[in-house]
């Protein structure tokens, strides 16, 4: 589907036309747009799959008879689940045809970063009373002088905020005390990027806590070290 809203590809669009069923993953990341308005484009209906039909119930998604046609905002491959989704049809039987599109993944090489200088991607779960999941600040650890992008969890209509997740790694750092984050750390928040409402800021850990940023969904990137382009490029989304 690519990231906005209309950056379907014509040869997927053309996949569309002959499909059977078509079916949109809200799962693993949410649709920027209007579904009704897509239906409309499309000229189709379109069934929204949640997590219980693609990581329980993928044999109603899986239909060997029939041509379907499963929507992934995106990229496809940019989230384990379709590597599953994938084996799974080839076990059926099934021939696959994938259309690449662009990712969050690569989107995030407008903020200047170079997508060469990116270490290990982690994710950021929502904080859970009486637990620290501490990876994504090994991650972080681990990646040293590369650049570190963090996706940010969603539930259902919910997603984790990018100062939420400065919060989590700052909380970690007090637990740890490797020096790995502090408030002084650079980061970059991108909001919505590839659609109409995309935002991105770029300040000290502190200075993005005192910004309200309400569009969604979010990634936090803290970069490594960085090249005097690069430099050069974030000045522009300073804070
Ligand atoms: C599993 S990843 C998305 C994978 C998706 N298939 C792709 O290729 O972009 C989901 C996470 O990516 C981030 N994300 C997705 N789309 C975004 C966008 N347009 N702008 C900023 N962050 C985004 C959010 O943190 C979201 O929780």
């Amino acid at each position: 589907m690519g990231l906005g809203e209309q950056d379907i590809s014509f040869s997927a669009r053309e996949a569309v036309k002959k499909a059977d069923k078509i079916f949109l993953d809200v799962y693993t990341s949410p649709f920027l747009g209007d579904v009704s308005h897509l239906e409309n484009l499309l000229g189709k209906e379109i069934i929204l799959a949640d997590r219980k039909l693609v990581e329980l119930e993928s044999d109603k998604i899986l239909d060997k008879g029939k041509t379907i046609v499963f929507l992934v905002v995106g990229d496809v491959f940019s989230a384990t689940t379709h590597s599953d989704l994938w084996l799974r049809a080839k076990e059926k039987g099934m021939e696959i045809k994938v259309f690449h599109n662009a990712s969050i993944l690569t989107a995030v090489g407008e903020t200047g970063l170079s997508l060469y200088k990116f270490g290990k991607t982690a994710s950021i779960p929502f904080p859970r009373e009486g637990s620290i999941i501490e990876t994504p600040y090994l991650v972080l650890k681990e990646n040293k002088d590369a650049h570190t992008l963090f996706l940010l969890d969603l539930k259902e209509e919910v997603m984790l905020t990018a100062n939420e997740a400065i919060e989590v790694l700052l909380s970690i750092e007090k637990i740890k005390r490797e020096r790995v984050f502090s408030e002084k750390t650079l980061c970059v928040v991108c909001c919505a990027l590839g659609t109409e409402r995309q935002k991105i800021v770029c300040g000290k850990a502190k200075e993005l806590l005192k910004k309200k940023l309400n569009v969604f969904p979010q990634v936090l990137i803290v970069p490594g070290s960085l090249h005097f382009v690069e430099e050069e490029v974030l000045s522009f989304y300073r804070v």
